[in-house]
């Protein structure tokens, strides 16, 4: 099996190096190239197109090795890498998961070891070959200009764009929930108004730029209009001149400061700070908020002129759990994307995932889907996408009885191998502090598990799953108590 290939070996002990070469030169007939460190395979990597796998030590303290494998991955694709984790490293098995490493090996190792693994990712490879031919291509009809939606609601926002674009002028107001794709919008009316494309879509985050900042960012300054102010500096209006200036959370803006975006709204012309020279500007405004303006209006925290002249033509962006038609194109774009120069690409989620994911409310909209979909593709090991990998307010949403169905098992994977790389959930980043040891113990006993009720707790075959010695499987099936009643 392990015939013309070639293998890049980066160690730096002696031993453990010459223990690969004697395993692979004895048992295959691949080729094997060598480096002591990070730079040299890099300098390999770079001559050499055709390695397909790359073993090579994790190099603590700095995991240097990761790196390497970041970058040498992105120079050669589909090399497949392994990591040998030194003595002792459990807890930077997580970490080279997440890294998108699915093979390791733990020293020491013996001959038939090496040659195991070896064999599987090669296999692995093959597979990987196979699924990236199947995987979807974007569909042109369910876009305009990276917007993705096919339902009623996105189609009518199209038109709207389209009629907008046809115009040079005219201020927009888009409003909608955090999440719904506003700065899209805005980039696609600017992008669509010819006489505008040519020149700069400048984006100004109003709830971003302390209040103090704001006006100087808008408007420049001249040299010595304020202390500090040791050169002049253009403003993002002048930037903006001729092409768009976006304000996106337009609803945080100061009074004093809308005071002062009104008067360049209605005379199209502006001071910089500190200059007594008029600079006449061509500007079309796109405001975003996703606070209720009318209501502020209402409340005197929004000047009503100023929500007139910005919102010549409002836009609303309706939110993603009014358009459930729009899931599946959105997480067939977002798998595209994320797949790309992954190890191992996902090709789909299950139809009971879908379905968990068409009937979630998104409080966060797109950008919610997105980043569900980009944390599935890093964690995620296996092809296809069960309700089991989602998290767990998604599970809640499915009568229990589809949680039996074969389809949402890991049995459903398209071999045992990609089932046990099945990652589990990591934990939320709240900004609480995370015990780590704790986290890593449950979440290698989630993986064991996995391992273990995808084989129905064949134990050797877990074990080659796991890329685990038997023994040490049996060690610690029995220290930690798990028995076939715990849920992976
Ligand atoms: N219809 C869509 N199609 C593709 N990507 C979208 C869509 N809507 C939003 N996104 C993506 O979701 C994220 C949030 O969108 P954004 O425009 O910043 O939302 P908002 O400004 O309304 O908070 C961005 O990464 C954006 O590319
Ligand atoms: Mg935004």
């Amino acid at each position: 099996m392990l015939k013309n290939i070639s293998i890049l070996i980066v160690e730096p002990e002696e031993p453990t190096e010459s223990q690969l070469v004697n395993a692979l030169s004895t048992r295959t007939t691949a080729s094997l190239l060598h480096a002591k460190n990070p730079t040299e395979a890099m300098a390999v990597i770079s001559k050499t197109s055709n390695i397909k796998v790359l073993i090579t030590d994790l190099f603590p303290p700095g995991k240097e090795g990761l790196k390497l494998i970041q970058e040498g991955c992105g120079k050669i694709p589909a090399m497949i890498p392994v990591v040998i984790m030194p003595l002792g490293s459990r807890d930077h098995i997580v970490e080279a998961l997440q890294a998108g490493v699915y093979f390791y090996i733990n020293k020491p190792f013996d001959h038939q070891e090496v040659i195991e693994l070896v064999k599987n990712t090669v296999a692995y490879q093959k597979l990987l070959a196979s699924s990236l031919e199947h995987t979807p291509k974007p569909r042109k009809s369910d876009g305009f200009e990276g917007i993705i939606g096919q339902s009623h609601a996105m189609q009518e926002l199209f038109s709207i764009i389209r009629n907008v674009t046809a115009n040079n002028h005219g201020n927009v107001l888009l409003k909608g929930e955090s999440g719904t794709g506003k700065e899209l919008a805005a980039q696609a009316i600017h992008k669509l108004t010819s006489e505008r494309s040519r020149h700069n879509f400048v984006p100004v985050n109003c709830a971003a730029i302390p209040d103090d900042l704001l006006e100087s960012e808008l408007f420049g300054y001249e040299k010595g209009a304020f202390t500090g102010a040791a050169r002049s500096k253009k403003g993002r209006l002048e930037h903006a001149d001729k092409g768009t200036l976006f304000l996106d959370e337009i609803g945080d803006m100061k009074p004093n400061m809308q005071a002062k975006l009104l008067r360049v709204l209605q005379e199209q012309e502006f001071e910089p700070i500190g200059s007594v020279k008029t600079r006449e500007i061509d500007i079309r405004v796109i405001a975003a908020t996703n606070r209720n303006l009318n209501e502020a209006v209402r409340e005197g925290t929004f000047r009503e002129d100023l929500y007139y002249r910005l919102s010549v033509i409002p836009i609303t962006l309706p939110p993603l759990r009014e358009r459930p038609e729009d899931i599946d194109p959105l997480v067939e774009t977002f798998l595209l994307m994320f797949n790309r120069g992954r190890q191992m690409p996902i090709q789909g989620f299950t139809t009971k995932a879908m379905d968990a994911l068409r009937a979630y409310h998104w409080p966060g909209n797109v950008r919610e889907l997105q980043n569900l979909v980009q944390r599935i593709c890093i964690l995620h090991g296996g092809n296809t996408v069960g309700l089991d990998a989602l998290p767990k307010k998604f599970r809640e949403l499915q009568p229990p009885e589809h949680e039996t169905s074969p389809e949402a098992g890991p049995e459903n994977h398209a071999d045992g191998r990609a089932a046990a790389n099945h990652i589990p959930e990591a934990p939320e980043t709240t900004g609480a502090p995370i015990d780590f040891h704790q986290t890593t113990y449950e979440f290698e006993n989630r993986l064991i598990l996995q391992a273990l009720h995808s084989t129905n707790w064949n134990k050797k075959e877990a074990a080659r799953l796991l890329n685990m010695k038997r023994t040490t499987l049996l060690e610690k099936i029995k220290k930690r108590n798990l028995d076939r009643q715990d849920v992976a």
